[in-house]
């Protein structure tokens, strides 16, 4: 049987192989052309998306689920739980090739976000009817700037990723797409610049998303990483994820 480690050597060398298939040159045009925000249809391989729904489906039992009212019901896995649980996912993550076409197509030094964040890579589960995210900005509560890569893993629903461009730029009007997130297809964009949300899941649906953070500076004030864990122990994966997984790890 194939080893945790043989099997993430295995995927970061299909990364490798998948980023060299890209046109590097034509996603960062388009990407700039598009006020930071790209989609690549079927940009990893049915191959390398079967690993991750590997992952999704031994994750599942652990999702948190939250309800805001008027703005978001879902599940969600926070980057804590993906580090025990997620080899193929986290192999993408920090995969060295992965990052490189993600800094390529920016053109900006590009890192990780530290491992207390628990949105570092995350899974967004719209599995009960009703199941959406209102529209807003992934923003950076960084130093520096905050980059998305959302990955299509299952997609059997009528929710759409609604992405509303040049919102924040007066001089062009606004663009609004509505996307169906299909497994390998990836959507990169600067968080404080894309105006976004999800359409309600509808009945016997489900929609199974990943999405990663890239930062230009993973530094942070000490208000806004209280405000960052007070959102995300309310909004996404709750207080013992936050705040118990950090005392955890400090031990
Ligand atoms: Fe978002």
């Amino acid at each position: 049987m194939e080893s945790v480690r043989d099997a993430v050597d295995d995927v970061r060398e299909e990364i490798a192989a998948a980023v060299r298939r890209l046109d590097v040159a034509a996603a960062r045009a388009t990407y700039w052309a598009q006020n930071e925000f790209l989609v690549l249809e079927r940009a990893l391989p049915a191959a390398l998306v079967e690993r991750f729904v590997a992952d999704v489906d031994r994750t599942r039992p652990l999702l948190h689920r939250n309800y805001i009212p008027r703005h978001k019901k879902g599940g969600s896995v926070s980057y804590h739980t993906l580090v025990e649980q997620a080899p193929a996912i986290l192999a993408l993550y920090r995969a060295p090739a992965f990052l490189e076409f993600l800094a390529a197509v920016t053109g900006r030094g590009l890192t990780h976000c530290p491992d207390r964040d628990p949105h570092a890579c995350a899974l967004y589960f719209y599995t009960e009817p009703g199941d959406h995210i209102g529209f807003h900005y992934d923003t950076s509560y960084y130093k520096g700037n905050r980059y998305t890569v959302l990955l299509g893993l299952v997609e059997r629903s009528s929710s759409r990723l609604v992405c509303q461009l040049y919102k924040d730029d007066p001089a062009r009007p606004l663009q609004e797409l509505r996307l169906t997130t299909d497994p390998g297809m990836l959507v990169l964009f600067n968080g404080d610049k894309l105006w976004h949300s999800i359409t309600p899941l509808g009945a016997d649906e489900e929609r199974i998303s990943l999405t990663m953070e890239f930062v230009t500076d993973p530094s942070m004030t000490p208000v806004k990483r209280l405000f960052s864990d007070l959102k995300d122990a309310f909004a996404y994966f709750g207080l013992r994820s936050v705040f118990h997984s950090r005392r955890a790890r400090r031990r």
